[in-house]
């Protein structure tokens, strides 16, 4: 169900007329919040807060018995002893220098998360990319790249399960159109429904336009080791047939909360790099999870280059100029710079620990994660009824569980829970979409707590 407000005094008044057509066609949908704020108010288990959050002893060494945000254990004394020169200035438009050398070493440090990495794509990665620019969190990365390349009414293609900020971001903020595909088959992702998509796009644009997420939210989806390569191969593939520039823009807001070892351990954008096509990827991540620091607004849009457009060094260091040039463009006119303070902390992250460290220093919170993960769908595998279906998860942060929407619609099913059981979930209903179902965050939800969580869904299900 989507809440949308009427506007009907804002109407009544001259400020409507005078609106822009943006200004008449925004709205913020108020279904994610309407729900998580009866969930405080209703509910007795809630799993509809999308950040990490334990008990602190179970994070931190001698934490306490509170129940907080996941955090990385030394932030404190991170923030605590920032000069005064490293928070009132402005930061330089497309981030602080050093901090962008920085996570682009990080950048190049997670490629190597999944099996070897040989000496060839680690310096093909180094020298093919451009330094990241710093966006003020993903959202305004997911923004800046989406407004780069898409007018109003051009298309964008994304899975139908995605996270609902992109309609917002693309349809109403820039009145583009995202061109959804069914996004599972059998449990596996719908190849032939994404290469439908681009097919039918290339008919009326001259660009393919893309947006991917793994770990998915709102399903935790990540592609198996076979199907990211069959997911790079297709593309590949079409972008030569279609002989179309193919942007891919890959969301790795959850990037490294991956719980299975079958499937892809680093983010898809790596292997599309490697691609000799004119697959173009950009990266879009940031501190927001990766580093627990959702309220530093600091993300990172770094895009992939070909070997193949340019004959010498010279060269590559003008384009990469000329493409920073545009994002500052960007950045200058919307946001200016990003947030000074929270670009120092991570330079302090970066200065006082290595990179091992500062994962190590993640890896038990990524723990919890992973422990809740097999117990939530543990727990849910052993429901047996066929009004409901889990989309394929192996990490991030949620699961999604589809409704029989013939049976039960997903808002009807939220409410019951709440009232009746005193559960709190979210739930997406789009039937033009195909989706019905809820969407569960366990990533705030304790382990304790699970086994009578989903006890109450499974109660819930039997009165329909
Ligand atoms: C898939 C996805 N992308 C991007 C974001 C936005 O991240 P940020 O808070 O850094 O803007 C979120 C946040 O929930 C998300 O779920």
């Amino acid at each position: 169900m989507m809440i949308i407000m009427e506007f009907t005094e804002i109407k009544k008044t001259p400020l409507f007329d005078a609106f822009s057509e943006l200004g008449k066609r925004i709205f913020l949908p108020e279904g994610i919040f309407y729900w998580s704020g009866r969930a405080k108010k209703e509910a007795e288990l809630i799993g509809t807060i999308g950040s990490a959050h334990a008990r602190e002893s179970d994070f931190i060494n001698g934490g306490s018995e509170e129940w907080l945000p996941c955090y990385l254990s030394e932030i404190r004394n991170y923030i605590n002893n920032l000069h005064v020169k490293e928070i009132t200035p402005y930061a330089s438009i497309a981030g602080l220098a050093d901090i962008r050398t920085q996570w682009k070493k990080w950048m190049i440090k997670k490629s190597l998360l999944d099996e070897h990495s040989n000496f060839r794509e680690i310096h093909h990665l180094e020298k093919f990319t451009t330094l990241p620019v710093i966006t003020a969190g993903l959202t305004n990365g997911i923004y800046l790249a989406s407004a780069l390349f898409l007018n109003p009414g051009e298309f964008i293609i994304s899975p139908n399960k995605r996270w609902g900020n992109y309609d917002n971001i693309i349809s109403r903020f820039i009145g583009a159109k995202i061109k959804s595909f069914e996004f599972f088959k059998d449990d596996q992702i719908n190849l032939e429904g994404l290469k439908d998509a681009i097919r039918q796009v290339a008919e009326v644009q001259k660009k393919i336009v893309l947006i991917l997420n793994f770990p998915n939210n709102p399903t935790g989806y990540v592609p198996s080791k076979q199907e990211a390569r069959d997911i790079v191969n297709a593309l590949n593939d079409l972008q030569q047939r279609l002989n179309l520039p193919m942007i891919v823009m890959v969301d790795d807001a959850y990037e490294p909360y991956i719980y299975r070892e079958d499937v892809l351990q680093k983010s898809l954008f790596y292997d599309l790099h490697e691609l000799k096509t004119d697959v173009i990827p950009i990266k879009i991540d940031g501190i927001s999870k990766e580093l627990l620091l959702y309220g530093g607004r600091i993300g990172f849009l770094t895009v992939g280059l070909k070997e193949s457009w340019i004959s010498d060094d010279e060269q590559l260091e003008l384009l990469k100029n000329e493409i920073n040039n545009k994002l500052e463009g960007m950045i200058r006119s919307t946001i200016s710079n990003s947030n000074h303070f929270y670009q120092a902390v991570v330079r302090k992250i970066f200065e006082s620990k290595g990179m091992d460290e500062i994962i190590a220093m993640r890896t038990p919170v990524k723990d919890l994660l992973e422990q809740r993960y097999h117990k939530i769908n543990q727990e849910i595998n052993q429901i047996q009824d066929d009004k409901i279906s889990l989309d394929p998860n192996s990490g991030g942060f949620f699961l999604f569980m589809n409704l029989k929407p013939d049976v039960i619609k997903a808002t009807d099913f939220a409410d019951h829970l709440l009232k009746k059981y005193k559960v709190g979930v979210i739930p997406i209903e789009k039937p033009n979409d195909n989706i019905n179902g809820i969407r569960i965050a366990y990533c705030s939800i304790d382990i304790e707590k699970i086994p009578e969580f989903v006890s109450r869904i499974r109660s819930a299900l039997k009165d329909y």
